[in-house]
């Protein structure tokens, strides 16, 4: 393989930037955020009536899309821009018909197609994606949202937190977690952070510490037995958004809130002259 996205490195495929290359493995470790992230969901949308409105930009391949679903009557709106991810978000909303009766999948990427989602909002979800924006862009999304979001409208985003040490400096995570833990025993670079096993295969996620601050690096294997069959890495632009940064780029009539300790609401802001 060769090309923008993708090169063969000693034996193994190293791309960058290129979701739908790893859309294979990331379902597999977004279960744990995405159950951490239901009581906040529940908490932000689950008093909506079925006429409100959520847009859940960067919907990856719907893990969190059947979340949000799960935990309000709403109708959704799921923009994502890779075709691999969108296509696992589609099969995901045709297979169930009550995802099916209420979710619309809407191919793009902000803020270049937000004009293809609905005018007004009554929530909106940016779950782990932040990081994959410039901040132009953040502030091109927000200043959209400040003029769509309904005056009583809520959005829910995750933002920035250091988790866990690799290679001694602190990772900075896009939702994937490190609920299997390991030490490198097999000495193939980077700790196991999570294992699943899907029939005789194991499926192994491993987060480096990036070369650079604003890059996100890992990869993932497939082992069967003591064999590792495939591996994959993936790196890709991922800056450290948090709080106070999104603080920065709202436009006035919007705040930002923690609640807890990587998820923020962002709400009208009371008495802004523009709210
Ligand atoms: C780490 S995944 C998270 C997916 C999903 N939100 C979740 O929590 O499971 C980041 C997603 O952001 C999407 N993304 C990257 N740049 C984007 C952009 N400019 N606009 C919309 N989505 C974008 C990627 O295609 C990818 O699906």
């Amino acid at each position: 393989m060769s090309g923008p996205h993708g090169v063969w490195r000693g034996g193994e495929a190293v791309l960058q930037d290129s979701y739908g290359a790893m859309a294979e493995f990331h379902d597999l470790f977004m279960v744990e955020p995405w159950d951490e992230l239901r009581s906040h969901v529940r908490a932000a949308f689950g008093g909506l009536p079925a006429e409100a409105i959520i847009v859940e930009i960067g919907a990856g391949s719907g893990i969190g899309t059947r979340v949000i679903a799960q935990e309000t009557r709403a109708r959704v709106f799921a923009l994502e821009p890779d075709l691999v991810m969108r296509a696992i978000l589609t099969a995901r909303v045709a297979d169930d018909p009550e995802l099916a009766s209420r979710v619309t999948v809407v191919a793009g990427a902000v803020p270049a197609d937000l004009g293809r989602l609905p005018e007004r909002v009554d929530g909106f979800v940016c779950a782990h994606m932040l990081g994959h924006l410039a901040e132009s862009d953040r502030r091109a999304l927000f200043a959209w949202l400040a003029t769509h979001l309904s005056d009583d409208g809520t959005g829910l985003v995750t933002v920035h937190w250091p988790r866990r040490e690799v290679g001694g400096s602190p990772d900075e995570t896009n939702g994937a977690n490190d609920a299997g833990g390991g030490n490198d025993a097999d000495g193939s670079g980077g700790d196991v952070v999570e294992v699943r096993t899907l029939g005789e295969y194991e499926y192994r996620a491993r987060h480096h510490a990036p070369d650079r601050p604003d890059e996100s690096r890992s990869s993932y294997e497939v082992w069967r037995g003591e064999v590792m069959l495939r591996r994959y890495t993936f790196t890709s632009a991922w800056r450290i958004v948090t709080t106070e940064v999104i603080s920065t780029d709202l436009a006035a009539s919007l705040s930002i809130e923690p609640s807890g300790s990587h998820v923020a609401l962002i709400r009208r802001t009371a008495d802004a002259p523009d709210a």
